[in-house]
């Protein structure tokens, strides 16, 4: 049993978990951290290997439930090689709460390996690379900006921070300080811009006026700024490709308030729990206290890959990745499914958790 300030996880580290000690904390606002983590030289020797643009999942007991959430990186390959993980926590919800709230440096948690789609491919992707960032969605790109900085990554990049006030640049300092050429910084400020920031928000004109070659754009800071980043680009020649960061899958609405009942057979046992139409199979089963596997939350990883035995279900349309084959075998995602009628499945169990 390994003790951790997020729980109690039952295996030490394996080819697919880590732990991880807090070096540092940074407060930038109330409400908003960066961690900085180490490998906590017990179960966890060396970190593993970090992309520009990866999340680690945090997994934790929280109250009776035990939970698992994704965070991007901010950290760059190199800064991972070196030793060290940096992520940014938002207070929302109940993990990134408790992790806000409470985690001080020396703590452990335990975490996966970096993973994630939002990376650069030179086969797909042009040499030089256009971010927009909104708000805390520099994380990534800040991982992305560093790798181009330090050459781990191949391109180019020209990075639009786009926030409502002067005030909310996170690591401008970082970002000031690249000196390499081979990253450029544009601030837009909405409110009250400062002499060295663009007045207002990204546009068509903005990215014109900046970048004078094919690229591709990389965005990361929620379906607002993505909904305007398409809307604003629509036709434009200038961008080849464009790939935006993905959000949580979130609860949907369900005005009929319906419940049914969710049988899971998980790690042997058989399980009969509540699930509200409005949320996801997976939250039904973290409420319920029930350690089933996941990691991306956003229908990307298929570490949650379960199977259907029985029950109507509806996947998240801009999130259901399963291929032709797992449909028709009755295979879903439970972290982006929502059920319509009681159900019936088959989950992988978590194996770092003790099984209730
Ligand atoms: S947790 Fe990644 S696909 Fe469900």
């Amino acid at each position: 049993m390994t003790k951790t300030f997020t729980g109690v996880s039952k295996a030490p580290a394996d080819g697919g978990k880590q732990f991880l000690r807090v070096k540092s904390v940074t407060e930038h606002f109330p409400g908003l951290k960066t961690f900085v983590f180490e490998a906590d030289g017990v179960h966890t020797e060396k970190l593993a290997p970090q992309r520009a643009g990866n999340y680690i999942a945090i997994t934790a007991d929280a109250g009776e439930s035990r939970v698992t959430r994704a965070y991007t990186l901010a950290s760059s390959p190199k800064e991972a090689e070196g030793g060290i993980y940096i992520s940014t926590v938002k207070k929302a919800g109940i993990l990134s709460s408790r992790l806000v709230d409470g985690l001080r440096v020396g703590d452990v948690i335990e975490a996966s390996r970096p993973d994630g789609k939002f990376v650069y491919d030179p086969a797909r992707d042009c040499a030089h690379i256009v971010g927009v960032a909104g708000g805390a969605g520099i994380t990534s790109m800040l991982s992305m900006a560093k790798a181009a900085e330090e050459g781990s990554e191949p391109y180019s990049m020209t990075l639009f921070f786009c926030v409502q006030n002067a005030y909310e640049f996170l690591f401008k300092d970082v970002l000031d300080g690249m000196r390499s050429g081979r990253v450029r910084v544009v601030y837009v400020v909405e409110n009250d811009a400062p002499e060295w920031a663009e007045s207002g928000v990204f546009t068509r004109e903005l990215l014109h006026r900046y970048v004078g070659e094919e690229c591709t754009l990389f965005a990361c800071g929620g379906d607002a700024l993505y909904r305007h980043i398409a809307g604003e680009l629509a036709g434009d020649g200038l961008v080849r490709n464009m790939k935006f960061s993905a959000n949580s899958v979130t609860d949907r609405e369900d005005e009929e308030g319906r419940v049914f009942t969710l049988t899971v057979h998980l790690a042997g046992r058989k399980y009969a729990i509540p699930a509200r139409a409005a949320e996801t199979v997976m939250v039904a089963m973290e409420r319920a206290g029930l350690a089933a596997l996941s990691q991306c939350r956003v229908g990307e990883c298929g570490f949650c890959r379960s199977v259907v035995l029985g029950g109507a279900f509806t996947a998240h349309p801009a999130h259901d990745k399963r291929s032709e084959e797992d449909k028709a075998a009755g295979i879903i995602h439970p972290c982006c499914t929502y059920p319509e009628s009681d159900m019936d499945i088959v989950v992988p169990a978590d194996p770092a958790a003790e099984v209730l």
